[in-house]
C-alpha cells in the first residue's frame, strides 16, 4: 500500500482535483487541501479537529504536510496540504430537491450545536462550505478558515437567527 505522502506528490504532479481546484484527490477516502501558508493550514487542521472530537458533523482531519518543489536549480516554491477525509457528496447548494429539507435541517442543527461552542461559523452561509452525502443522508460543515472564537455575543445571535429563518445560500460569491 503506498504511503498517503506519495499518494498526494502523485496527485499534485498529475493535477488530480476533486471538485475544486485547490483540493487534490489523494485516494479513495482521503482528499487534500492546498494552502500558501503553514499556518492557515494548521488552523484550518486545529478547528477541524476539535469539531470532530466534539461530535460535530465535519470530515476527519488526517495531518498537516508541507510539500517543497524545484523549479529551477535554486528557485523553489513550498505549499502545504491538509490532508483529511473525502466526503463523497455534493454541496448543498446543488443537491437533489428530494434531499434538500433534510440537509437544511441538518446544517441548523449543526450550526447550532457550533454556536452552542461560542463560535462563530463565518462563511458558512457560502453554498460551498457544506457538503450532503446522499447514500448515508449526512450533511458535513466544511471549510473552517474564518471561523472565530472572537465573535461577540452579537455576533453569534445574528448568526443564530440566520440560520433559524428561510436559508438562501449565495451562489456566486464574484457578483456582489
Ligand atoms: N473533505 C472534502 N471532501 C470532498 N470535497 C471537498 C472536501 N473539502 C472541500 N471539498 C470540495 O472543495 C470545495 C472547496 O473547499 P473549501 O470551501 O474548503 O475551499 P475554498 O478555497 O474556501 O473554496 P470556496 O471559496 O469555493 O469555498 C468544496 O466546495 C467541496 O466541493
Ligand atoms: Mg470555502
Amino acid at each position: 500500500m503506498p504511503d498517503l505522502i506519495d499518494l498526494l506528490k502523485k496527485a499534485y504532479s498529475e493535477g488530480n482535483r476533486y471538485n475544486h481546484e485547490r483540493i487534490y484527490d489523494v485516494s479513495e477516502g482521503v482528499v487534500a487541501k492546498s494552502f500558501i501558508t503553514q499556518h492557515e493550514a494548521i488552523y484550518e487542521f486545529e478547528f477541524g479537529r476539535e469539531l470532530h472530537s466534539k461530535g460535530i458533523q465535519v470530515p476527519k482531519m488526517i495531518q498537516v504536510e508541507g510539500l517543497e518543489f524545484t523549479i529551477a536549480l535554486k528557485n523553489y516554491y513550498d505549499l502545504w496540504f491538509l490532508l483529511m477525509q473525502k466526503i463523497k457528496g455534493m454541496t448543498i447548494g446543488n443537491i437533489a430537491e428530494a434531499d434538500r429539507s433534510d440537509a437544511y435541517r441538518q446544517y441548523r442543527e449543526q450550526i447550532g450545536k457550533v454556536l452552542d461552542m461560542g463560535i462563530n461559523p463565518i462563511d458558512s452561509d457560502w453554498h460551498g462550505n457544506s457538503m450532503y452525502d446522499s447514500d448515508e443522508k449526512k450533511l458535513y460543515l466544511i471549510d473552517f478558515g474564518q471561523w472565530s472564537r472572537i465573535g461577540t455575543a452579537t455576533d453569534l445571535e445574528s448568526e443564530r437567527e440566520r440560520v433559524s429563518g428561510p436559508l438562501a445560500f449565495r451562489y456566486n460569491r464574484m457578483s456582489i
